[in-house]
């Protein structure tokens, strides 16, 4: 931005959702100069009141007229109300940044995560920034460094994700499951396709070649960030019964050997990576409860890989609605607009 403002008017759109709650807080704790908040849903939240920053503020229905004055619009809404609205947000001056995934392989939107590619921010021709999805982002968080020195070749990763990243109706879903298995009666699922109680699913739509949507995001993305069409990815993306934070196993092999011990000294300090280097101990090895509420990416169980020489094993830990939603959204507006 050309101005030299110190506040900044931020709107939320989406703000009595999971990622929207969180962007709330995000930006309280992290002291964004905040001018004033505007939050924003859909018509059966208006009036709704949230709290922020010690005070309160009243959710507003979504319009064309929303965002008058408003120079950081965050989007955590879907990708439909994106569509719409993203581009009347960026011509009233605002800049975007778009949680859904409605924008992240345009080629004129760059797709950012502030430790690996934050200079792509500053091209953005519609004014729109997207954020990659959750599971994306703390896998490229980890694999940056490693990436950096010996350049990902091919990626085998399988996810264990949460139901708080379909939403807060999810998690509503899992906890009223869990009480009826538990209470020894069948379960009715109100947003999961089956049982996720006890259990776990692919509850994704279909995509190409049987994959899913959520595992070619993996694939398209990946290469979107690291700015390498020729990275090979083959997912596995599977939701668990866990409240927030995603987990992830990776292999992943690299154009020259390299071993578990060169890989941790490189983990050691990365951006954004808390290294957890010992995967035995009682309580030291990266979990998506003890994840959940903190902002890094953990790093644990980095082994050399038993059949394939030169390629490792990590095991990969973070909290979906901040790393993967909110906080990457915030990291983005702090770069741009702060620091
Ligand atoms: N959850 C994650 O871990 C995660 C991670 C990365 C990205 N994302 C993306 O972030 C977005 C939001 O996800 P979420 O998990 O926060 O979902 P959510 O809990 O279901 O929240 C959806 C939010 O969007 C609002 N909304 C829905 N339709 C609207 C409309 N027509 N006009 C205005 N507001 C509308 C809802 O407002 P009402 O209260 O009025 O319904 C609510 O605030 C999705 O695109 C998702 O893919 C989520």
């Amino acid at each position: 931005m050309s101005s030299k403002k110190t506040s900044f008017v931020v709107a939320v759109v989406g703000a009595t959702g999971a990622v929207g709650r969180e962007m709330l807080r995000t930006l309280e704790e992290r002291k964004f100069p905040v001018s004033r908040l505007v939050a924003l849903a859909s018509k059966r939240s208006a009036g709704q009141v949230l709290p922020f920053a010690g005070s309160e503020v009243v959710v507003a229905e979504l319009g064309p007229k929303s965002f008058e004055g408003v120079d950081v619009a965050l989007f955590s809404a879907g990708a439909s109300v994106a569509r719409e609205y993203g581009p009347v947000a960026a011509k009233s001056g605002a800049v975007v940044i778009d949680n859904s995934s409605a924008w992240r392989m345009d080629p004129e939107v760059p797709l950012v995560v502030p430790e690996v590619n934050m200079a792509a921010a500053e091209s953005r021709p519609k004014g729109i920034i997207a954020n990659p999805n959750c599971s994306t982002i703390q896998m490229v968080v980890a694999l940056k460094p490693l990436h950096d020195a010996a350049r990902v070749k091919h990626i085998v990763v399988s996810t264990y994700q949460a139901t708080s990243g379909k939403g807060h109706a999810a998690v509503e879903d899992l906890l009223a499951q869990a009480k009826d298995v538990l209470a020894g009666k069948d379960v009715t699922p109100s947003v999961f396709p089956g049982q996720i109680a006890f259990n776990v699913l692919s509850d994704w739509k279909a995509g190409d070649m049987d994959y899913s949507e959520e595992e070619w995001k993996m694939v398209h993305e990946t290469r979107k960030i690291m700015g390498d069409d020729a990275i090979g990815v083959s997912p596995t993306t599977v939701r668990v019964p866990v409240v927030n934070g995603h987990s992830e196993s990776v292999h992943v092999q690299f154009h020259r050997p390299m071993s578990a011990e060169e890989a941790k000294r490189l983990l050691k300090g990365a951006d954004g990576v808390v290294l957890m280097d010992e995967p035995y101990a009682p309580g030291k090895m990266p979990t998506p409860a003890k994840a959940s509420g903190t902002d890094p990416v953990y790093v644990g169980r980095v082994r050399d890989d038993i059949a394939v020489k030169g390629a490792l094993n990590l095991w990969i830990v973070a909290d979906n609605l901040k790393k993967g939603a909110a906080l990457n959204a915030v990291q983005i507006a702090e770069k741009l607009f702060v620091r």
